[in-house]
């Protein structure tokens, strides 16, 4: 058997680092979809293909050459075999990449990507659907807030410990505009599953977040 546990959520709550947790707990393999998502918007970006294009822009989801590689500090990304580890995850591909994931036929051109991720042991599956549309049946379903104030502080924390300026101002309004681009939009909006529990992790340590979807985990 399977076991799929879905963690859904706004940007900076801190899905990716307890996803990345529990996986290696539990010997589990791991999906990061936001990464399809923002691969789908760095490879338009490089193949200069216009973001109002659906078509040109679900052909390139739909084709994408992806990598995801286990490394010690992580996972390494490549496309077309170039390391994109970093490039993805810059402000810019966050927001284009929620401009095309708002795009049915993007979504649909990743849906099936994201289910082969469901391999034994266990899938532990980082993103806005995971729990709604991409694996309705999962027996663990988690839906991780935090509030856009604390999100922002902790993104200004990250960049300034990679040595990088951060603007605490533009940063919450970025958050903001992106939860309103997620949650407004009308293809697999963000939100709860009926059956998933809510976790605020506003005044939780990660590690009290791993060690409550590890107990939810134990009792399937
Ligand atoms: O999680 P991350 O910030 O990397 O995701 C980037 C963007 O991809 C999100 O803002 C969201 O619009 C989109 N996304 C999505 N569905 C997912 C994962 C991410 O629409 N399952």
């Amino acid at each position: 058997m399977t076991v799929v546990i879905t963690i859904d959520g706004p940007s900076g709550a801190g899905k990716g680092t307890v996803c990345q947790l529990v996986a290696r707990k539990l010997g589990y393999h791991l999906l990061d979809s936001g990464a399809l998502y923002r691969l789908t918007a760095l490879a338009a970006e490089k193949q200069g293909v216009d973001f109002e294009d659906i078509e040109a822009l679900a052909s390139v989801a739909a084709q994408l050459d992806v990598v995801f590689k286990p490394a010690d500090a992580g996972v390494v990304v490549e496309l077309c075999g170039e390391d994109v580890t970093r490039a993805i995850r810059q402000e810019h591909v966050g927001m284009n990449a929620s401009k095309v994931a708002a795009i049915q036929p993007v979504r649909d051109a990743l849906l099936q990507r994201q289910r082969d991720f469901a391999q034994a042991p266990g899938l532990v599956a980082d993103g806005r659907d995971m729990g709604t549309t991409v694996f309705p049946a999962a027996p663990v379903k988690v839906f991780l807030t935090a509030s856009a104030q604390e999100r922002a502080r902790r993104r200004v924390l990250q960049l300034q410990q990679a040595g990088q300026s951060a603007d605490f101002d533009q940063i919450l309004s970025d958050i903001e505009a992106r939860d309103r681009q997620d949650t407004e939009r009308a293809s697999s909006p963000l939100k709860p599953a009926e059956d998933a529990v809510l976790l605020d992790s506003t005044e939780l340590t990660i590690e009290q977040v791993q060690d409550r979807v590890l107990e939810l985990a134990a009792s399937v």
